[in-house]
């Protein structure tokens, strides 16, 4: 390892957003993938999981026992499996990553009323940060335990904040309509993941009740909104993506759309992955997850309905990059002091 270079590893590297975040770690100037854990592939090379990644790395999976120590450790496991890891690497010195829901809430009780299990760490939830860089970048910089985040819940929450923020949110309700890709619910399969049944559907699966909407509540709530907001979910026709639609009654009549690209240029100005879209005429006139594919770009639009105080703000992301392993490594860069946007700026495939 050369000594210029941060050593990172990564715990449940063999799942989808383990997989994710060594594509964009092996390309990534500033550090060198030294372990990558997985109980099935153990002593296996990584492409054997992750056949895109052939050619590009001669590095094998260890067992989850034998992971490597490095500076920074990406914990990519089920919600459960991350509070059991996590506090001994912090003991043994590594700045942590945690891509499970386990420190994604702040309190403990919230977390058992979500997850209907009592937290293992909860000494740790006020220590960690929710890794969201365009909300809370600056926590990020000192901190040695963040967060991952909700892949539906970004995408909801980059649609909802500039709102938020702008004081355009506080009576509600929000109801936030999300379509989602296969990729999100991890490689484990189910009957919903057969192909017979995946394919071609539109499928309503969580119409109330998911886990989500509580961090969006956490967030949206930090930046002064007291609107509930209600989720609905529906698992669509793509492998990567999400596209949250959210309509929001604004808490003032006269809002105007330049009153809108006001809040929408104050939140994201000079962020390096918000795109603002929104056209007046063509096919692209709003985001799509399609264009995002690949990318830690979040694409973010808005409408107003004329002659009423509905909005409809909307966000596209790729759940695998900017909904997991992107928005992982651009806290890791804020992390370590390094470029932001170091290993981050690939370009979405287009078409696709
Ligand atoms: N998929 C997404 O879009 C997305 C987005 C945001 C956040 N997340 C969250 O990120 C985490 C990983 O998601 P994923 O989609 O990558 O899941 P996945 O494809 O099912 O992969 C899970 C990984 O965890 C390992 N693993 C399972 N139990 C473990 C344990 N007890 N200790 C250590 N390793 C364990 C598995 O490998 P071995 O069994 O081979 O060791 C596998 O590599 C989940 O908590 C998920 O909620 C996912």
């Amino acid at each position: 390892v050369a000594d210029s270079k941060t050593t990172v590893s990564i715990l449940g590297a063999s799942g989808y957003t383990g997989g994710e975040l060594l594509r964009i770690l092996l390309q990534h100037p500033g550090v060198e993938v030294v372990g990558a854990t997985s109980q099935q592939f153990a002593g296996e090379f990584l492409h054997k999981a992750h056949p895109n990644l052939r050619g590009r790395t001669q590095l094998k999976f260890v067992a989850r026992n034998e992971l490597p120590a490095a500076d920074v450790v990406f914990t990519c496991v089920p919600h459960g499996a991350g509070m059991a890891a996590v506090p001994p690497l912090l003991e043994r010195g590594s700045r942590v990553v945690d891509l499970s829901a386990d420190f994604r809430l702040r309190d403990a009780a919230t977390y058992q009323e979500w997850y209907g299990v009592p937290h293992a760490a909860p000494d740790l939830l006020s220590k960690a940060v929710y890794g969201l860089p365009e909300i809370h970048r600056e926590a990020i910089r000192g901190a040695r335990l963040v967060s991952g985040v909700g892949c539906t819940a970004t995408a909801t929450n980059l649609a909802l904040y500039p709102l938020a923020k702008a004081g355009l949110l506080t009576t509600g309700p929000v109801v936030a309509d999300i379509k989602i890709g296969s990729s999100a619910s991890g490689m484990d399969a189910t009957v919903a993941s057969i192909h017979a049944e995946r394919s071609r559907t539109i499928r309503l699966y969580a119409p109330t009740g998911h886990r989500h909407v509580a961090e969006v509540d956490q967030v949206l709530r930090l930046a002064g909104s007291t609107a509930p907001v209600h989720y609905s979910a529906h698992a669509v026709e793509l492998v990567r993506g999400i596209l949250a639609t959210c309509h929001v009654f604004l808490s003032r009549p006269d809002v105007t759309e330049k009153d809108l690209w006001k809040a929408y240029r104050a939140a994201y100005g000079t962020e390096p992955f918000v795109r603002l879209v929104k056209e007046r005429s063509g096919l692209h006139r709003f985001p799509d997850p399609k264009l995002v594919a690949g990318s830690n770009y979040a694409d973010v639009g808005f409408e107003l309905e004329e002659g009423t105080n509905r909005a409809v703000a909307v966000c596209a992301i790729d759940n695998l990059v900017k909904g997991a392993a992107g928005s992982a490594v651009q806290c890791m860069n804020l992390m370590l002091g390094l470029d932001e946007t170091a290993g981050l700026m690939q370009i979405p495939l287009h078409p696709v």
